[in-house]
C-alpha cells in the first residue's frame, strides 16, 4: 500500500457536475448498513474481490469502507483509490480507513462521472452498488474507461430473479427503494455486463448465498478488451494523484 495520507470526506478533486442528479444522502440507510451481520455473509466474497491485486484500484461506492481491510490484505504495493457519494456513508468510510490504517484516496463522486483520466486503473471493484446507479450504461462505461486495457472489473451484485421470484421484486421494488435508498431489486445487471462490447468475461458466478428479497447474488471478473476503446473520456491529462 502506498503511504498517501487519507482523504478527507469533504475532499473535492475534481468539480462534478450534480446539477440534474438526485442526491444521494441516506443517514438512515448508513446507520442500519453499519449494523448487518458482515463477516459472516459477505467475507468470502469480499476475499474474492480482493485476491492477488496489485498496481492502481478503484473502488465505486465504497460505502463505509467494508473492503477496504480486504483490500490491504489482497495485495501488496498497491495504490488504491475510492468514490462514495452518500456523505454519511463516506464519513463512515473516512473513520473506517483511520481505524484500519488503510491508505485510501477517497473521493466524493458517482459512477457516472469517474473523476480520473482513461487507462487509470488496473483493477476496478463495486460491490453491491449497480442496483443503485441511477445511469447504469454510464456508469459502465465510466469503469471501462477509467480501466487499462486487460484491466480487470470485478464484481458482486445482486440481479432480478427468475419466475415469481422476480414478479416479487418488481412489485416489492417501489416500496423498497424508499426504504434502502434507492436499491432496485429487479435490474438485470449481469447482462448488461456481459453484454457490454468494452469487456470480456472471465468468470460469472451466481451464488447460493442470498436472502429474499435481494437475490440471487452474483459475482464476478470482467477483463477490459484490448483493442475497444471506450467513448467518454472527460480527462486526457496523463494520472498523476
Ligand atoms: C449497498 S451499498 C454498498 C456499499 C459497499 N460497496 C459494500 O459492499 O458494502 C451501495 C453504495 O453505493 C453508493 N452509490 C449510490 N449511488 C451511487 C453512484 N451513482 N455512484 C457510486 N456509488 C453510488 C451508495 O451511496 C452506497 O454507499
Amino acid at each position: 500500500m502506498n503511504d498517501s495520507p487519507v482523504a478527507s470526506p469533504d475532499r473535492h478533486e475534481y468539480e462534478c457536475d450534480h446539477e440534474h442528479e438526485h442526491e444521494i444522502a441516506h443517514p438512515v440507510f448508513a446507520t442500519l448498513y453499519d449494523l448487518l451481520p458482515e463477516s459472516t455473509l459477505m467475507g468470502p466474497h469480499r476475499e474474492y474481490l480482493t485476491a492477488g491485486l496489485s498496481g492502481r484500484i478503484l473502488e465505486i461506492g465504497c460505502g463505509n469502507g467494508e473492503l477496504f481491510s480486504f483490500v490491504a490484505a489482497g495485495g501488496d504495493d498497491l495504490e488504491y483509490h475510492a468514490i462514495e457519494p452518500d456523505p454519511h456513508m463516506r464519513r463512515r468510510a473516512v473513520r473506517n480507513a483511520r481505524e484500519e490504517a488503510v491508505a485510501v484516496d477517497l473521493r466524493d463522486a458517482r459512477a457516472e462521472s469517474l473523476p480520473y483520466p482513461d487507462d487509470a486503473f488496473d483493477v476496478v471493484i463495486s460491490s453491491l452498488v449497480f442496483c443503485t446507479v441511477q445511469e447504469v450504461e454510464t456508469a459502465l462505461s465510466e469503469v471501462a474507461r477509467v480501466l487499462k486495457p486487460g484491466g480487470e472489473f470485478r464484481f458482486l451484485e445482486h440481479v432480478r430473479a427468475d419466475g415469481w421470484r422476480g414478479a416479487g421484486q418488481d412489485a416489492l421494488t417501489p416500496l423498497w427503494e424508499r426504504v434502502a435508498a434507492g436499491c432496485q431489486l429487479n435490474r438485470n445487471t449481469i447482462d448488461r455486463f456481459v453484454g457490454h462490447e468494452a469487456f470480456e468475461a472471465v468468470d460469472v458466478e451466481r451464488l447460493e448465498f442470498s436472502l429474499f428479497p435481494v437475490t440471487p447474488i452474483v459475482r464476478g471478473r470482467l477483463q477490459r478488451r484490448r483493442t475497444e476503446r471506450v467513448g467518454l473520456s472527460a480527462f486526457g491529462a496523463p494520472f498523476d494523484p
